[in-house]
């Protein structure tokens, strides 16, 4: 046992870990029941969770031989900059539930793979310290305080950082029913804890004698609006994305109050269970916003395969979750490193075995229409 308290990490990444599932168990044998719950748990009955997998299952892909791919890439730039690859680090919580080092480790798998790391408001390690010690391409995730002056502040430090896109996540003003944590009795341990919100309070000064409920008269009392977000579109220059859009009317808003992107997300099914699966989603939405602002997915992207589906889909990158806490508990930042390198890789293969030398080459020609492909009418995919 380490300080930590966890099992010392491999060195090498041992021979039987060739996918991101196969880091599953050994997450699982190193993870308390607290931190498996909050880490691994999904909302209410995680069918929306079990969904976000499906529906990339259910998709099949078309094959196009003999294409000349050679001097291929998977080269992407977003918002401005360039990146190897269209896989990014999804904002997390309390890494260091899973790892000592948290969202250090994190990032230095992200700077020695080139990847961009999301790093969350709710950080176990202050958002400064991640910033000064490694090189990672940071973005920095925004929940927006009941205080617009400590939200200011919040946006402040992400731009004295460096962070190269403000992400303001809009899905999750409330937890959702986590039974699984409810079950684990879930605590953040003593020596975790939100320290880049240190000082700030953590829901607004109110008079409970005149609540008629928690949830409306307290938690809501401070949440934000769509006007919050055009307040904030004012205060910064750093392009703003907003995580957690599921409907094409509210992606079109976001438009509207002149956001850069969208993240098409359901919070990993930890919020509103029975939402649909994100990959359902996106096409609807990259009708409606056709081209206005860049769209990402996350939720359930656990091949390199799901990445080339959600980029036929309308998506330019995707953000995964899961997979790299779980390579994280496993393995330290080799297992993160390297769970976005076997992903890469197997976009790579993907891509050309379906035909395409570069990410623009994709799309809905390189899925499998069920019917169109037996020449019959679609009605899968829109044209
Ligand atoms: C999250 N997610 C999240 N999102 C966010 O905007 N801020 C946050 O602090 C967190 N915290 C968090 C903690 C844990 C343990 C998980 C698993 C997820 C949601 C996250 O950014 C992302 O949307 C999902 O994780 C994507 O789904 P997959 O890849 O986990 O299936
Ligand atoms: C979660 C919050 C912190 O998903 O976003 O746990």
């Amino acid at each position: 046992m380490d300080a930590g308290g966890q099992r010392t990490l491999p060195e090498r990444i041992p021979r039987e870990i060739a996918a991101v599932a196969d880091y599953v168990p050994s997450a699982r044998a190193r993870l308390d029941d607290n931190a498996w719950a909050y880490i691994d748990g999904g909302a209410a009955d995680e069918l929306t969770l079990r969904w976000n997998r499906e529906s990339f299952d259910r998709l099949r892909l078309k094959p196009r031989v003999l294409a000349p791919v050679a001097g291929g890439h998977t080269r992407t730039t977003l918002f401005g900059a360039e990146y190897a690859h269209p896989i990014l680090l999804a904002p997390v919580a309390y890494q260091r539930l899973a790892h000592p080092e948290g969202e250090l480790a994190v990032a230095h798998a992200a700077s020695a793979t080139d990847t961009a790391m999301v790093v969350s408001t709710l950080s176990s390690i202050l958002l400064e310290e991640i910033a000064v010690t490694t090189r990672a391409p940071l973005w920095f995730q925004l929940y927006m305080q009941a205080d617009r002056g400590f939200t200011r502040a919040l946006v402040e430090r992400a731009e004295t950082c460096g962070c190269r896109v403000l992400v303001v996540t809009v899905d999750a003003p409330i937890n959702g029913v986590r039974n699984r944590e409810q079950r684990a009795g879930f605590r953040l341990p003593p020596d975790i804890a939100p320290v880049n919100l240190r000082g700030m309070p953590l829901s607004p000064p109110g008079r409970p004698e005149s609540w008629q409920s928690q949830v409306f008269d307290r938690m809501m009392a401070g949440a934000p609006t769509w006007a919050d977000l055009e307040w904030l579109r004012g205060e910064t220059a750093l392009p703003i994305v907003i995580k957690g859009i599921l409907s094409p009317e509210d992606a079109v808003k976001a438009v509207e109050i002149g956001a850069d992107g969208v993240i098409v997300s359901n919070h990993g099914g930890r919020t509103l269970d029975t939402l649909p699966a994100t990959i359902d989603a996106l096409p609807a939405i990259a009708e409606a916003v056709d081209g206005r602002l860049t769209l990402l997915l996350d939720g359930g992207v656990r091949r390199g395969t799901d990445v080339l589906k959600a980029l036929a889909l309308g998506a330019r990158a995707v953000l995964i979750g899961r997979p790299y806490l779980y390579a994280l508990a496993a393995a330290g930042p080799l297992g993160v490193a390297h769970v976005i390198r076997v992903l890469r890789d197997e976009l790579e293969a993907a891509m050309v075995l379906t035909g395409c030398a570069t990410l623009g080459e994709i799309g809905r020609q390189t899925l499998f229409d069920v019917y169109a492909d037996q020449g019959r009418t679609s009605t899968a995919f829109p044209a």
